[in-house]
């Protein structure tokens, strides 16, 4: 059973997601903490619910780095053997990258490398990309750019918008961001280099 901490900055569905798939006994593991840069993110409320220890840290003021030492702190104080960021818009600083490499995961919205930024899914449409999804992956010292764990493919259709493709992009992330914890886990995942080796699972969602 591994312990979870989550970083969030919004609604939290993918929280969510996680919560359920622990509760649900999919995932050997719980959430026990989940920390907001943002006061009156919904995803602190989903925390509380479910007994998750919900904490907001302020980062006005503070550089980077110690907003970040603030953070592994609070995580080190749970215990956790894995950190999962979701939807959560700060930056991570390189030293808090050092200290948990291998052991911090991000969501986005898109097929990485293709689109990463803040608009995954408005970037895939404009691109006129016919097929696009999500990406789960190890955090590295670039932004959307660390080993890549899960893929999910989502058909693009012409009249999609930015919001139906999220939509649609979303049911795909609630799948493998739980599956990806739980390989994880499982101690299925081994970084090599750029390529994350699963054991006898597989990496990708149709
Ligand atoms: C998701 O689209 C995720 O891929 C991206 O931010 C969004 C977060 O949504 N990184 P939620 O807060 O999990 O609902």
């Amino acid at each position: 059973m591994i312990n979870i901490g989550v970083l969030v900055s919004g609604r939290g569905s993918n929280l969510q997601a996680l919560i359920d798939s622990c509760e649900s006994g999919y995932v050997d593991g719980k959430v026990v903490v989940v920390i907001s840069d943002k006061k009156d993110a919904f995803a602190l409320e989903r925390a509380r619910n479910h007994g998750s220890s919900a904490t907001f840290l302020d980062s006005n003021g503070k550089t980077r780095e110690d907003f970040d030492d603030e953070i592994a702190k609070e995580l080190d104080n749970h215990n956790v053997d894995l950190i999962c960021l979701a939807g959560y818009m700060k930056l991570i600083s390189k030293p808090f990258v050092k200290k948990f490499y291998g052991k911090i995961m991000n969501i986005h919205p898109a097929l990485l490398p293709s689109f990463p930024g803040l608009h995954g899914q408005k970037d895939a449409i404009e691109w006129g990309a016919k097929i696009s999804g999500c990406t789960v992956h190890f955090i590295d010292e670039e932004v959307d750019h660390g080993p890549i764990i899960m893929q999910a493919a989502v058909p693009v259709d012409e009249d999609d918008t930015e919001d139906t493709l999220a939509k649609k992009i979303l049911e795909k992330e609630h799948k493998i961001y739980p599956k990806a914890v739980k390989m994880f886990a499982q101690g299925k995942l081994r970084i090599d280099g750029r390529r994350v080796i699963i054991g006898g699972d597989s990496g990708y969602l149709f």
